[in-house]
């Protein structure tokens, strides 16, 4: 039946509706469900379940405070820039409901009230794959302590081309993998020659921390720095696998390997992992190739103590397209993330801008609508770091911080997918350079 108040519900101003309306099955598990589900779950990373009302029940006080802070769900887009077709914010009517039930004594109502439950498979979310490529060995976490990040390679086994419709990224220890970035490699590509098919290999602490003066790279596009690897997948908690929209896909080369990118987080509790990628390959040739790039600033150079220290990277794109899936990424001490477009004559247009930015979660951005841009454009990105003691997350902020793989070192690393004819050229964009810094927000 539905509830007698839902016509109230919509209706009259948030406070004139009583709190003893609101009840778990009726009013919280349809927003439980929408928002919450995907990770607060048995298996997956969040710390516990809020599936039934027994289990959300003692959850009530922090449920709602973590909903109005919006500390839940995790989303670090400012909305007063670009809109987002994965945005998982609550609407204010959803925020109220929660606020009522919590302050009503969170009653739990009627179960037959309840919408049905959600189903969730442990199967492939994108259908079944044509192809399956895992990891070419268990990898064994430990339940404490630090894991380096580590690569993997393995042989795709294609001998034609390829396009890429679905591709989804599903690891077999989820509660330890903090996230896995898949990279394609062609035939001939020298990115990362030292890592071969059925290899892994962890990147120890000394080698990460790199003085400017030894970072041959500078600030660029991954495509021109690494000719023929491209990241074409990713797992981070709760994320979506790629599905590609009509007419577009992902490519890959006959005879690539796929690199991966693991980063495991201990949990108290010894796992293995064996990630496996799953592709849905195009039935017919799209119109359009996505393909991924990023650009980067590896001449960082962060002071100690400095409270937002900002470093900027631009690329002028050599054709008219269009771009997405924007995916910030910095370590510990990224306390900030823009991404602007430069045209000519023009304001600087803010795409995204997170305020906040949190290590913790990988978060991508897909905006409602791809955004076109012509030749000549500029795409210009800049990050501000927090190498003060406020920053809780900072583990010195007596150091001077250069580019590096460890959390503890940084990165400037701004992922943005862009579209070409298929069959065009994938280096759209130039080699990137340093910039001045957009002017703080
Ligand atoms: C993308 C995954 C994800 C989603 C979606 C999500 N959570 Fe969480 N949640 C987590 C993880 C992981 C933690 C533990 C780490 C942390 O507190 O950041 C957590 C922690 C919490 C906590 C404890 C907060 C605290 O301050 O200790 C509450 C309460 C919570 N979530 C409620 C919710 C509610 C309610 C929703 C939906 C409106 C939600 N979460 C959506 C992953 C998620």
């Amino acid at each position: 039946m539905p509830g007698k108040y839902g016509f109230l519900l919509l209706f009259l101003p948030a406070a004139s509706f009583a709190a003893a309306d609101v009840t778990f099955h009726k009013d919280v598990v349809p927003v439980l469900q929408k928002h919450c589900q995907g990770c607060h779950r048995p298996g997956e990373a969040a710390p516990f379940s809020l599936i039934s009302y027994k289990e959300a029940r003692p959850w009530a006080k922090a449920i709602r405070a973590a909903v109005a802070s919006r500390k839940m769900p995790p989303w670090f887009a400012d909305p007063a820039h670009g809109t987002f077709s994965n945005d998982t914010r609550l609407s204010e009517r959803e925020m109220n409901v929660i606020k009522l039930w919590a302050d009503g004594g969170a009653p739990e109502g009627d179960a037959a009230d309840a919408p049905a439950p959600l189903e969730f498979t442990s199967n492939w979310k994108i259908g079944k794959p044509d192809l399956i490529v895992e990891l070419p060995s268990e990898f064994a976490i430990p339940a404490t302590g630090t894991v380096d990040y580590t690569w993997f390679a393995a042989d795709m086994g294609l001998t034609e081309d390829k396009w890429i419709e679905k591709l989804e990224v599903r690891p077999t220890a989820r509660p330890v993998v903090h996230h896995a970035l898949v990279f394609a490699r062609e035939p001939g590509s020298t990115y990362r020659a030292d890592l071969q098919p059925g290899g892994h290999k962890s990147r120890p602490e000394r080698e990460q921390t790199r003085h400017p003066a030894q970072s041959d790279k500078g600030a660029f596009a991954i495509g021109k720095s690494f000719p023929g690897a491209e990241m074409i997948g990713d797992y981070v908690v709760n994320g979506d696998p790629y599905v590609a929209s009509p007419g577009q896909a992902r490519f890959v080369r006959a005879g690539s390997h796929l690199l991966f990118q693991m980063h495991y987080t201990t949990n108290g509790k010894a796992a293995s992992d064996r990630t496996q990628v799953g592709i849905v390959f195009a039935k017919t040739p799209p119109k359009e190739r996505v393909v991924n790039n990023a650009v980067i600033n590896a001449t960082l150079r962060i002071p100690p103590g400095a409270p937002a220290h900002p470093v900027s990277a631009t690329v002028t794109f050599q054709h008219d397209t269009r771009i997405g899936g924007f995916g910030p990424h910095m370590h510990v001490r990224g306390k900030a993330m823009k991404y602007e477009l430069l045209r000519a004559g023009a304001e600087p247009e803010t795409l995204l801008y997170v305020p906040a930015y949190d290590f913790n979660w990988q978060l991508k951005y897909q905006p409602t609508q791809w955004i076109g841009v012509r030749r000549g454009d500029q795409f210009r990105v800049t990050a501000w770091y927090d190498n003060s003691p406020n920053n809780k997350y900072n583990p010195d902020p007596a150091k001077e911080i250069f580019w590096g793989d460890q959390s503890w070192a940084e990165m400037l690393f701004a992922f943005f997918d862009y579209v070409i004819p298929a069959g065009g050229d994938p280096l759209l964009v130039t080699e990137g350079k340093p910039a001045a810094p957009s002017a703080a927000p």
